[in-house]
């Protein structure tokens, strides 16, 4: 029966491997609160190199580069991890791409004793492509080991891990506790206690049994590896649906990056990933994530800090009702809220920073943030990351996951560097811009997208234009547990 699959060795092994997805939640916030302190350091250093105090402009070039570069990193990583994963393995990807965690940690925490600004942004980038690999890795690992029932709520672990890690952050960046003029650089530099702790834990955890059989032939070991997580001698239904899994993979052509935009089979499903990674980075979340801190300041607002806090805890929450939403509302119809939802965020926060010397705008300006965030993480921001795996089959999928990631971080790249500029130039107007791509979004979605909830990856593939791919079942029909592997994801569990 699998009602007895969840043992304590899973769990544990799922809690390991969720620390790459802590990790890029704390990246992500941690530039947020500390954003005065960088910028005097950035002058101090100017001043001791060149005699003179840097200019606004400047600042906010090296500024905006420092946050920013973060993203190139993930977008350099995130194109990476197909390799990476097949080459090394799951775990092995896990361990080793922890290196990068404890050099960026290091050049960060190092930066003010040795009076380097380009130490910060080095840090950065390396600690980017640490973040931008463990975009993959992680849920990879976790649907890998996951057993099927409930792979899909296991799978909701990844954004869950990234939004609790922002909140760490932004707990952290308090002034009281590491966001002081002295103390910033153990803030940034404090991602390499959970690399280190990763690292020890992994050895304890199983390699994928998935890898082991499919990519390495090891039926032995997988079963082995299966025994132990499902805590049950009888593992023969996740073998039977492993080998059929390894059987397909082998009748499929795998699909290179050039074959994904060269055949028309793929162009809708391709269009509609790409353009649903770009709504979740061009509705401007980052641009509140990063900068929060400064919005609520110009917004008139006295503890900046507790606002930002207060939308991370909002963040965390939203995330869990999305959770349990998904599978009962559906994919395209929360899309379509958070990012309509949003929208409306955008431009009552523009009221508030036009009328910021009303005191009461200052409330507005805090509301409207917490109702753009609670959208955001209503769809927005779950959504894309894992419909991508349901919009492709068994092929095609690492190419078009591999494609999906890089245009999310290069969105993320966008909105991260651009922002301080556009605040320069647009003033309290900057968020009309978000308003008006996410009612662009929004059209998208409401004329292109289709339902996915429920549906195996063949319905899928069906709805796009016949049956494109020579799938188990359309070679023969499939038992039922290969069906019930192909709906992904699945919904939280029901006892
Ligand atoms: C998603 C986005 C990420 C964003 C986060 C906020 O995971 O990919 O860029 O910072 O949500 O919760």
């Amino acid at each position: 029966m699998e009602e007895n699959q969840v043992t304590g060795y899973l769990l544990f092994s799922l809690g390991t491997a969720v620390i790459g997805s802590l990790q890029f939640g704390y990246n992500t916030g941690v530039i947020n609160a500390p954003e005065q302190k960088l910028r005097s350091f950035f002058n101090d250093t100017w001043v001791e190199r060149y005699g003179v105090p840097i200019t606004p402009g400047v600042c906010t070039i090296v500024w905006s580069i420092s946050v920013a570069i973060f993203s190139v990193g993930g977008m350099v990583g995130s194109f990476s991890v197909g390799v990476m994963a097949n080459r090394f393995g799951r775990r092995r990807s896990m361990f080793l791409v922890n290196c990068l965690a404890v050099i960026g940690g290091l050049l960060m925490g190092f930066s003010t004793i040795c009076s380097s600004y380009e130490m910060v942004i080095a840090g950065r980038l390396v600690i980017g492509l640490f973040c931008g690999l463990f975009t993959g890795l992680t849920p990879m690992y976790v649907g890998e080991v996951s057993p099927t029932p409930l792979r899909g709520a296991f799978g909701t672990l990844h954004q869950l891990g990234v939004v609790v890690g922002i909140l760490i952050a932004q707990i952290f960046g308090l002034e009281a506790l590491l966001g002081s003029a002295k103390l910033w650089p153990l803030l940034l530099a404090l991602t390499v206690a959970p690399a280190v702790l990763q690292c020890i834990l992994l050895p304890f955890c199983p390699e994928s049994p998935r890898f082991l059989l499919i990519n390495l032939k090891q039926e032995e070991q997988a079963r082995k590896v299966l025994v132990r997580l499902r805590g049950s001698e009888d593992v023969s239904k996740d073998m039977q649906e492993m080998k059929e899994e390894s059987a397909k993979m082998a009748m499929e052509k795998k699909v290179t990056i050039p074959e994904l935009f060269r055949s028309p089979l793929y162009r809708q499903p391709l269009l509609i990933a790409v353009m649903l990674q770009l709504s979740q980075q061009l509705s401007g979340i980052n641009a509140v994530f990063y900068y929060s801190t400064g919005i609520f300041e110009s917004a008139g607002v006295k503890q900046p800090i507790y606002a930002t806090i207060g939308a991370g805890i909002v963040n965390t929450v939203f995330t869990v009702v999305s959770l349990f939403l998904v599978e009962k509302a559906g994919r395209r119809t929360l899309h379509l809220v958070g990012l309509g939802g949003m929208a409306i965020s955008a431009v009552l926060m523009t009221v508030a920073l036009l009328l910021k010397d009303i005191p009461v705008m200052s409330y507005m300006a805090i509301v409207a943030v917490m109702l753009f965030v609670a959208m955001f993480e209503m769809g927005p921001g779950p959504i894309p990351w894992f419909i991508v795996a349901e919009l492709f089959s068994q092929g095609p999928r690492p190419a078009a996951m591999a494609v999906a990631g890089c245009c999310n971080w290069t969105a993320n790249f966008l909105v991260g560097m651009s922002f301080p500029k556009l605040v320069e130039w647009c003033g309290p107007w900057v968020f009309l811009i978000f308003a008006t791509s996410l009612i662009l979004f929004f059209i998208f979605t409401y004329l292109k997208v289709p339902e996915t909830r429920g549906k195996t990856f063949d319905e899928i593939a069906r709805s796009f234009g016949g049956d494109p791919l020579p799938t188990s079942s359309s070679v023969e029909d499939p038992p039922a547990s290969a069906s019930a592997a192909t709906t992904l994801p699945a919904s939280p569990v029901k006892e």
